[in-house]
């Protein structure tokens, strides 16, 4: 009681006091689940501020993807996936090979040929070395990557290398492909590179 001043009044609740407490544990949770939500909401939602994109449809990319193509688009698309998910893992998505494991297909004079006979030889039959790519040489084996695939989709494929990464070579048909595909026959011989070079291009 020493240096309080007596004639100042004393609030009949005592002195204010203000406190600091933790919030709530359950608080923090709640709000946090509720941010996730908002922002699983948005992003399927709002087409991320795009004026063009109208439910239900998440966003462009996903639109885009139910727009009807046009025969070639869809052909390009097909073979960009085919690509991707057979001969990329050793080409490279970009097409520039990977050293020790693949050569380029990009640039590759094996790739931007004229005709395509050669080019088909090699997923159809498979290649074992020894070959010339971009002026280095690769003794490699290359197993027959695109036996497996429907003339369609190896087409596609074909296509799709013939014309990325700056190629601009023609087009392939599946009915090119089922042309080559039954002149090589139902057990195709593994070409050399000397082999695949005496065909025609
Ligand atoms: C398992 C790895 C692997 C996969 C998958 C693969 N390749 Fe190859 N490819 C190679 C290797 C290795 C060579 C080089 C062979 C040699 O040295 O004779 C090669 C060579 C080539 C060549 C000729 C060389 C060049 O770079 O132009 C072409 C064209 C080609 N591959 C296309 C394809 C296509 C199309 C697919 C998918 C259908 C594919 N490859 C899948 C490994 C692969």
């Amino acid at each position: 009681m020493s240096d309080e001043n007596p004639s100042c009044p004393t609030p009949s609740g005592g002195e204010p006091t203000s406190t600091r407490s933790a919030a709530p544990m359950w608080i923090i949770v709640t709000t946090l689940v509720l941010l996730f939500l908002g922002g699983y909401y948005f992003d399927q939602h709002s087409g991320w501020f795009n004026p063009k994109v109208y439910a239900p449809y998440p966003n462009a990319e996903a639109l885009g993807a139910y727009q009807p193509m046009s025969g070639d688009a869809a052909a390009l698309a097909r073979g960009k996936t085919v690509y991707e998910s057979v001969c990329g893992i050793c080409h490279g998505a970009d097409g520039l090979g990977k050293p020790g494991q693949a050569p380029a297909l990009a640039a590759s004079e094996l790739v931007i040929t004229k005709g395509f006979n050669r080019l088909a030889h090699i997923p159809l039959a498979g290649l074992n070395g020894p070959i010339k790519v971009c002026g280095k040489d690769w003794s490699m084996a290359m197993a027959a990557m695109g036996a497996a695939l429907p003339d369609d989709d190896l087409a596609a494929v074909l296509t799709y290398i013939r014309g990325a990464w700056g190629n601009k070579a023609g087009p392939v048909t599946g009915d090119d492909i089922k042309k080559i595909r039954a002149e090589i026959g139902k057990a195709p011989q593994v070409m050399t590179g000397d082999m695949m070079m005496k065909l025609p291009e």
